[in-house]
């Protein structure tokens, strides 16, 4: 049987030894600091403080879900179709950035006299009339970082992988991402203009990982590209829209925005700067704004192209300024009436976080209990 010293027992819960004491004898147990007490009186003890007993270390799963705040739904009647969001997965060194550059360049026509196009995290191109939305945070980390929030940014991940190396470890860590998250696949089998490319093989790799190529008799489609000599690029980004078309990607640009942050981070001369995908809704120049525990007003936003812009559409990435603090990858953003409501909701939050933090340094875990004894 288990037992801790009573004194031992105030100092592991913070209180005098005299209120412990006092508290076990209103549970019926008569003990001096130097006595021992078992492990029921001491957990019923710990309670009368309101100290939660736990089994294992801290579980905050339990903490009330409400987050201050409620997005309205939209009525289906207001939904207008929008752009898919592209992310690039795949194993080290098999081609993501190659790839990204190369439908950069086979879509980028006309560059700004003299200027240097804007790095925002993001970029748009346009295939047949159609906007396609690529996100360059790498694949895995957007996934990572986006679904420790709940956040979902990708309509469709590409998958790369090089022909002449085939599927590896990131390859199939990549697979899982997408199918936990439910994002369709396209697979991009890379660096076919090399001796060695062996695309067969690639995809019968791809069938034993639960990856089933349509001339494997599944449903994912696979296009063979070199990003090195912009071949079949163009052929990927129509199977992209191909792939759009039938995810049926709706949103309603009549409303206040939401979106999600990709990346953030705060410059010397703007102050905290955050590249937000906007998912419903259209985000304005002179919008209240809550993003996480931030808030503020959106004073310029600035397009892929590294253009000023005065509103945003579902699918689109811009660069906002004019946030209370940087917020983290994958926090939302939602737009909400005024200047007052957005510090408002972001300071419950932030107290909220506060009251969290101090509750779970209350709690005595057991663990932490029996190793007293
Ligand atoms: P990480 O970001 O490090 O994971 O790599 P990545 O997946 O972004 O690969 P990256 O685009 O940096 O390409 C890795 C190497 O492969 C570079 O040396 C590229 O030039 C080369 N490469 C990429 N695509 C092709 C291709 O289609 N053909 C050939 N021959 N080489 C390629
Ligand atoms: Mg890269």
């Amino acid at each position: 049987d288990q037992k801790i010293v009573v004194k031992d027992f105030a100092e592991l819960l913070g209180k005098r030894v005299s209120d412990i004491i006092g508290k076990l004898i209103q549970v019926g147990v008569m003990a001096a600091m130097n006595q021992e007490i078992d492990f029921e009186t001491a957990a019923k003890v710990a309670k009368e403080f309101d100290v939660e007993v736990v089994e294992k270390a801290v579980s905050q799963d339990e903490e009330d879900e409400t987050d201050f705040i409620v997005i309205p739904e939209d009525d289906e009647k207001d939904l207008k179709p929008r752009p898919p969001v592209v992310t690039v997965m795949g194993h080290v060194d098999h081609g993501k950035t190659s790839l990204l550059d190369a439908i950069r360049n086979t879509k980028v026509t006309t560059r700004e006299a003299g200027g240097i196009t804007q790095h925002i995290g993001a970029s748009e191109v346009q295939v047949n009339g159609k906007k396609i939305v690529f996100l360059d945070t790498p694949g895995h980390e957007a996934f990572t970082a986006m679904r420790a929030r709940g956040a979902k940014v990708t309509d469709i991940a590409i998958l790369v992988v090089a022909a002449d190396d085939g599927v590896m470890p990131q390859t199939i860590e990549a697979i899982n991402h997408a199918k936990a998250a439910e994002v369709p696949i396209i697979v991009a089998v890379n660096k076919i203009d090399k001796p060695g490319a062996n695309p067969d093989r690639v995809k019968q790799e791809l069938s034993e990982h639960g990856v089933l190529i349509e001339e494997w008799g599944g449903e994912v489609i696979s296009v063979e590209v070199s990003a090195l000599q912009g071949l079949n690029i163009e052929e990927l980004l129509e199977m992209i829209l191909l792939v759009a078309e039938m995810e049926e990607l709706k949103a309603n640009p009549n409303r206040d925005a939401v979106g999600t942050v990709v990346e953030a981070q705060l410059d010397k001369g703007r102050g905290p700067v955050a590249t937000v995908l906007v998912q419903n809704g259209t985000l304005k120049v002179g919008d209240s704004v809550v993003i996480g525990t931030s808030h503020g007003r959106v004073r310029a936003m600035i397009s892929d192209t590294g253009k000023r812009v005065k509103s945003a559409t579902p699918s689109t990435a811009v660069e906002i300024t004019g946030l209370s603090d940087v917020p983290a990858a994958g926090d939302q953003l939602i737009a909400v009436a005024d200047d007052k409501m957005a510090r408002t909701i972001a300071e419950k939050r932030v107290n909220k976080i506060k009251e969290e933090q101090l509750k779970s340094s209350q709690k005595v875990s057991l663990d932490a209990l029996y190793s007293q004894m």
